[in-house]
């Protein structure tokens, strides 16, 4: 039964920012001067967002999206994380508040080589304490649902790099994450296997998973809704996809591609 409560909580939930950055800096203490690799920064992210974050190289990408995964924490500020302050969290609640609610995707697949791809995607599961057979039935649906499931079998060196990184993609949906982060997830693939990938990050952001890409790639931030632009540590640019002036000749690529 839910009561009253209940759906007060449901309600304020969906007003409620997934994440809420206030004042988050990282400061890299480095031993000659500190590395400021990302200034004082405010951010909110809601459920089933879809966001790319570009800049140039060193601009505090991949700072940011540790940080908004709990890998990393911040040097100053608070993180919200569904209204609910986790800066102070002990390094071992820190791990499973990111366990429960983040998936990770990165350039390099990060596979184990002597494993099967089924047997990738149950790892996190492994940690999780998930028995064997429900385990190995959730890995084979989500190699499945990313149209892997000829593939289940094969080791990664069997697998072309595109696969390669569905694998991970899928390892990183094991646990049933709310929003999935990828650094640069298209880096180290030809155009056709990245847009590929980008098609299946989309396909899983309909289904309703909050999405956050880096990327060099204009073709791969068009993808998203939400483009914020860093330099120097700083948001820079936070605006539609479709009204962000540098994305403008890539839109109708990604929508023609999308259809
Ligand atoms: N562990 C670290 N120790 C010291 N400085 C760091 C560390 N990690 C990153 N930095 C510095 O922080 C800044 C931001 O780095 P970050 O990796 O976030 O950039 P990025 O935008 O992801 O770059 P790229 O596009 O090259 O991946 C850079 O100046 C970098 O040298
Ligand atoms: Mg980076």
């Amino acid at each position: 039964m839910r009561g009253p409560d209940t759906q007060l909580e449901e309600r304020d939930k969906q007003s409620m920012p997934f994440i809420a950055l206030r004042g988050v800096s990282k400061v890299y203490d480095q031993l000659k001067q500190p590395v400021v690799a990302l200034q004082e920064t405010d951010l909110e992210i809601r459920q089933r967002e879809f966001v790319s974050i570009m800049g140039p190289s060193g601009s505090g990408k991949s700072t940011l999206l540790h940080i908004l995964g709990a890998l990393d924490r911040p040097s100053t500020g608070t993180y919200l994380l569904e209204g609910v302050d986790i800066t102070a969290l002990k390094d071992k609640e820190l791990a499973r508040v990111r366990r429960d609610h983040f998936g990770f995707v990165f350039q390099s697949y990060n596979l184990f080589p002597e494993l099967t791809a089924v047997e990738n995607v149950e790892v996190p599961m492994i940690y999780a304490g998930v028995p064997a057979r429900q385990r190995r039935a959730r890995a084979k649906e989500l190699l499945e649902r990313l149209g892997l499931g000829h593939r289940l079998a094969h080791r990664p060196l069997e697998l072309s790099g595109g696969e390669q990184q569905r694998v991970a993609i899928a390892r990183a949906l094991a646990n049933g994450p709310t929003m999935l982060l990828a650094d640069e997830p298209t880096g180290n693939l030809p155009t056709e296997q990245g847009r590929q990938i980008m098609a299946s990050l989309a396909e899983l952001n309909e289904q309703g998973m909050t999405v956050v890409v880096v990327t060099h790639d204009p073709a791969v931030a068009a993808w998203g809704r939400r483009l914020l632009t860093l330099r120097d540590g700083e948001i820079v640019g936070d605006e539609p996809v479709s009204e962000a002036p540098v994305l403008r000749a890539y839109l109708q690529v990604a929508e023609g591609a999308g259809a």
